[in-house]
């Protein structure tokens, strides 16, 4: 469903990406993993266009797009079925859990205030946070401020989300049930791809998983592969890094 080839990407003559080939299915849970600015965050940026890459294809559902020459309605088209579960949350401070969600799905996807309603209150009970609906981000935890951006990222129904690191600004407590959330998203069979560090977590969910090292796709496998028989040393050095 999601086809990247020849990615580049720089920021004036640092190039950050250089040349990344993925191709996703449908449904499929890809993992990120990779050591501090090698590129992943950069990554997922390309794909949902909030960076113009350098170069490169993707085809999208079918949908061919130039990622260095976005047309006007393959922006739109990726606003409406792609949508990203940031670390930092990304609430609006001044908007309650059920507003926060509701916002999108009245401004981008039309939604009647009602209707909105509705789904945002589906999504919050999805995400255990139904109860908190009328509070405000400042009220709440780290980790349930993720799950209601978790419930607001759903909630657009997007053909594929995506995770840049959801629990890693969380304290460790609080980690497990933002996971949970997460665990539950993708027996949904929903297309995911997900930076994060938590080897566990990858183990059980992905289908595969990218090890990005300076830009390129270091090696990428099943779960096994990856983390029981990596080949490349430097894999091999990261989950040493990680304790694994
Ligand atoms: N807006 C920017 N302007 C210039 N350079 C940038 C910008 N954003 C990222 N970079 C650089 O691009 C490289 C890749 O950054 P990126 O944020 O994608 O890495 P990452 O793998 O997500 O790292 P982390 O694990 O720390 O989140 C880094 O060298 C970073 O300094
Ligand atoms: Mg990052």
């Amino acid at each position: 469903m999601l086809s990247i080839k020849n990615l580049h990407m720089k920021y004036g003559n640092n190039e950050v990406l250089k040349g990344i080939d993925l191709n996703v299915k449908s449904g499929e849970k890809i993992i990120i993993m990779g050591t501090s600015g090698s590129g992943k965050s950069t990554l997922l940026r390309c794909i949902n266009h909030l960076e113009k890459a350098s170069d490169g294809e993707m085809i999208f559902d079918g949908r061919h797009i130039s990622l260095n020459n976005w047309k006007k309605d393959d922006i739109q088209y990726i606003r409406l079925n792609t949508s990203m579960v940031f670390q930092n949350y990304n609430l609006f401070a001044h908007k309650t859990a059920l507003e926060n969600i509701t916002e999108g799905l009245i401004h981008v996807r039309n939604k009647s205030k009602k209707e909105a309603i509705e789904i945002a209150e589906a999504y919050l009970e999805k995400t255990g946070m139904l109860e908190w609906k009328n509070s405000y981000p400042s009220m709440m935890s780290g980790g349930q401020q993720q799950r209601v951006g978790i419930a607001r990222a759903l909630a657009l129904k997007p053909k594929i989300i995506m995770f840049d690191e959801p629990t890693s600004a969380l304290d460790p407590e609080l980690v497990g049930d933002v996971l949970n959330v997460m665990r539950q998203v993708a027996e949904d069979g929903i297309t995911m791809l997900v930076v994060t560090h938590e080897v566990a977590f990858a183990k059980d969910v992905a289908d595969r998983i990218a090890i990005l090292d300076k830009g390129v796709i270091l090696e990428i496998g099943s779960p096994d592969e990856i983390l029981k028989n990596p080949k490349n040393e430097k894999t091999q050095r990261f989950f040493s890094m990680l304790n694994y």
